[in-house]
């Protein structure tokens, strides 16, 4: 028995605490076997210096969009993917998706599947949204896609037209939920409500980027929060409440926390980071930021989603990576009509798998840090690996994981010529998303992943300029056994069987 690799010389953060630099990674068959001072080295063992650096897991996105049926423009597999690497991701979680009029889901799922096979640079899985839950779909089919499909979790949508589910729709799928110990993921605003605003500003022309966020208030995201966790508590449910952007609807969650109801959150950096300003800024840029929920209006708003992170509110950061190229037709069509922007049709989202993890990092470091490291690695790694059936095997830095780190650059590491050459400047040029733009552009951090290590395998050596992944990547829940997930089995800890 030898070791195939061993990382030394780093500062180990797991999702508890920060070890001292004399402690190693042993890792064999892409799996971290122990971790402890002078480990056994043979011929064959490879040996990376960290040279004083932190390493941290490898990312959990748990959101992101990539080749969606609904968006042409996005990232598809490959270019999304290797994004995630060279910032540090390592899973992500995407989402297949039901058309309206699909009867069936298997096939939809088998289509998903096929377009990341063999794509994707790091390890995958998939949500299933559903948009037309009929009883065959909920008491039938949702059952093997759970059962052998791997599929542990479903998204809902309680507003966009095309894709909302009324009440009773939600309540048929919790129930459904419940039964097969799965997450329901939970878009919440209220869609009479942005009607009602959206028909009102159009009416007046107010129809620029900027009234994407005003037609769609905290108190619609509010609302439906607290409905969604009203029917969630009904049924008994653990529910995830996703991209939470303002402080009315985390308070919502964090109440029902409080009642010790299983309600969970998740929130993403453009809430922490971004404001409504920047929808307007000139020549239809401020399109790029449009998002849903949006952008709040104050820095109030950033610091109170600051506050819910930092108390353990929010079980989850992702990035809701949801491109769409600002150059291409589809970017430029939509959204604008004679000339004119029009809001209603701008597509929805921001780019963020790449950035995601630097720049939470970023606040978890230094002087002006919002939250500690073991905090940073359990929002972004191992509790939204947790919270989807992964823990013990992704998100962490210990004994049994999966061998996916980070290693990040040591300190007083020059990253350019310049006045700030210890900082590291986020340019969309450097990107590898496939999207012609980032809201970060410009931005400084402290750091950027140096290597990112996927089952024991370098995969984004950023000196090196390399970055490889695909002989690698593998569907990790396609096959996984039952499905059930962490909220199963607190489900079961709590003695809750049968309804
Ligand atoms: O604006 C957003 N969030 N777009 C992505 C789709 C979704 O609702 O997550
Ligand atoms: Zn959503
Ligand atoms: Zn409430
Ligand atoms: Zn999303």
């Amino acid at each position: 028995m030898y070791l195939d690799l061993i990382v030394t010389n780093g500062n180990i953060v797991t999702a508890s605490e920060i070890l001292d630099s004399k402690q190693e990674i042993g890792i064999q068959d892409g799996r971290i076997i122990c971790l402890g001072e002078s480990l056994p080295r043979q011929p064959q063992t490879k040996v990376i210096d960290a040279q004083g650096a932190y390493i941290t897991p490898g990312g959990v996105d748990s959101h992101v969009h990539l080749a969606q049926s609904e968006s042409p423009d996005g990232d598809n597999w490959e270019t999304g993917t290797r994004g995630a690497i060279a910032g540090g991701t390592t899973t992500v979680l995407a989402f297949a998706s039901q058309r309206k009029t699909d009867e069936t889901l298997l096939p939809t799922l088998r289509d998903y599947h096929s377009k990341a096979r063999g794509q994707a640079h790091c390890d995958y899985g998939f949500h299933f949204i559903l948009t037309n839950p009929t009883p065959n779909i909920v008491d039938e089919e949702l059952k093997i896609l759970v059962e052998e499909e791997g599929i542990s979790s479903v998204k809902l949508y309680m507003t966009y037209e095309p894709m909302k589910l009324n009440d009773r729709a939600i309540l048929d799928i919790m129930m459904a939920a419940r039964q097969l110990g799965i997450t329901t993921m939970i878009h919440a605003e209220n869609s009479d409500i942005i009607a009602l605003i959206t028909e009102r500003l159009e009416k007046r022309n107010l129809t620029a980027p900027f009234y994407h966020a005003v037609s769609r208030p905290q108190i619609a995201e509010g609302e439906a929060t607290h409905r969604a966790i009203s029917l969630a508590e009904l049924i008994d449910v653990p529910v995830l409440i996703v991209h939470v952007s303002s402080e009315i609807a985390m308070n919502h969650i964090r109440d029902a926390q409080t009642r010790m109801l299983p309600i969970h959150g998740e929130t993403c950096p453009h809430y922490l980071l971004l404001l409504s300003e920047r929808l307007q800024a000139p020549d239809f840029e401020g399109a790029k930021t449009v998002c849903s929920p949006p952008l709040r209006h104050e820095p109030r708003d950033l610091a109170a989603i600051w506050k819910g992170v930092a108390n353990g509110t929010f079980t989850t950061l992702s990035s809701d990576h949801a491109p769409t190229k600002f150059s291409s037709p589809y970017g430029k069509t939509l959204g604008r009509k004679n000339g004119f922007p029009v809001f209603r049709d701008i597509p929805n989202g921001l780019p963020g798998i790449e950035t995601r993890i630097p720049l939470m990092f970023n606040q978890s470091t230094g002087l002006n840090a919002k939250i500690s490291l073991p905090q940073f690695v359990q929002i972004t790694s191992s509790k939204p690996a947790a919270l989807y059936g992964l823990s013990g095997v992704k998100g962490n830095i210990a004994p049994g994981y999966d061998a996916d780190l980070v290693i990040w650059y040591p300190p007083g590491h020059q990253f350019g010529q310049n006045e700030d050459s210890d900082q590291f400047c986020i340019s969309a040029n450097d990107l590898h998303h496939d999207c012609d733009y980032t809201p970060y552009e410009g931005m400084r951090l402290q750091n950027w992943p140096r290597y990112t290590i996927l089952r024991g395998q370098v995969v984004w050596d950023r000196d090196g300029g390399r970055y490889c992944g695909k002989e690698r990547c593998r569907p990790i829940l396609e096959k996984k056994q039952g499905g059930h997930s962490y909220w199963a089995d607190w489900w079961h800890w709590n003695g809750n069987d049968g309804w």
